[in-house]
């Protein structure tokens, strides 16, 4: 039985604060692992099956080999355990323990499987209503972008150079063209026509960029492409949103210190968040 504060590890719930993994696991020494971010509300996983879906794919991209079928039970076990219904699914699977540390695998090792709920904080209702702050950097991660690895130091430097800066996100070009945020997928407004950067390998394929956001464009009638976007067209772009399964869909009306279109939330991100509302409000 899972009870509220507890994770999940290795198929046995225990408190969040006791879980343990050998000092020999690989996911600790190489950051040989992959994972997932769901969020939940009112105790509803969004989007399982696609999140799911994009971690058997991240597991077989890195050979590690979990069947994410078995999460789906105590995933919901530990939803249900929690005092409160807005949380963010952790989900983290490691290629597990070896005797000797060196870089290759032998593929016998056990993969550590650890899942932990925590609260999702409220939406920020000033950045939605007033839009964010971001800055540019190039983009010096790995070229397998598309897997989403618990190898992440780029990201969280990058990040935490967004921080210093004061700014809610940093927006990364690969030669000359935007691939994404250190966390987020970023979306640009031009001609009144949304569009994303084309999901091969140098991006996450977001849930909430390339699946939800599709849904809501849709409803709202919202023209939506991908194609490539060069940094000018960025820096001209009549709109910019962030999209990730925590932040949703979050305006940036500065970009380097100068307005993004207006300077304000536009007219089109107002349109796909009603219809991203009244995705999230279905049952
Ligand atoms: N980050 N791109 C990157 C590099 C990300 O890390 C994320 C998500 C996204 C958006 O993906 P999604 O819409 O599926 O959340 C794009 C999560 C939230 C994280 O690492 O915490």
């Amino acid at each position: 039985m899972a009870k509220s504060g507890d994770c999940w590890l290795n198929g046995e719930f225990i408190p969040l604060a006791q879980a343990r993994v050998p000092v020999m696991d690989r996911g600790f020494l190489f950051g040989d692992g992959v994972y997932e971010v769901v969020p939940v509300y009112d105790r509803r996983p969004f989007c399982w099956a696609r999140h799911i879906l994009r971690l058997r794919r991240s597991l077989r991209e890195t050979r590690i080999h979990y069947d994410p079928a078995r999460l789906r039970a105590p995933a919901m076990r530990l939803i249900q355990a929690q005092p409160f219904a807005r949380q963010m699914l952790y989900i983290h699977i490691s290629r597990g323990a070896e005797e000797k540390r060196r870089h290759s695998f032998s593929g016998e090792s056990v993969p550590t499987a650890f899942m932990a709920v925590w609260k999702m904080p409220p939406p920020d209702m000033r950045a939605r209503k007033e839009g964010v702050a971001c800055i540019t950097a190039e983009d010096f991660r790995w070229l397998r972008g598309d897997i989403k690895c618990t190898s992440l130091l780029a990201a969280v430097l990058l990040s935490r150079q967004a921080e210093d800066c004061g700014a809610a996100e940093v927006v990364l070009f690969r030669n000359g063209f935007l691939t994404e945020g250190a966390s987020t997928n970023v979306v640009v407004v031009s001609g009144g026509e949304a569009r994303t950067p084309p999901a091969d390998a140098k991006l996450l394929r977001g849930i909430t960029a390339y699946d939800a956001l599709r849904k809501a464009a849709k409803l709202a009638r919202i023209p939506l492409r991908e194609c490539e976007i060069s940094r000018p067209e960025v820096a001209a772009a009549e709109e910019i949103w962030l999209c990730s399964s925590t932040r949703e869909i979050l305006p940036v009306t500065k970009l380097d210190g100068a307005k993004v279109g207006t300077g304000k939330p536009g007219k089109i991100h107002k349109k796909i968040r009603a219809a991203l509302n009244k995705i999230l409000a279905q049952k």
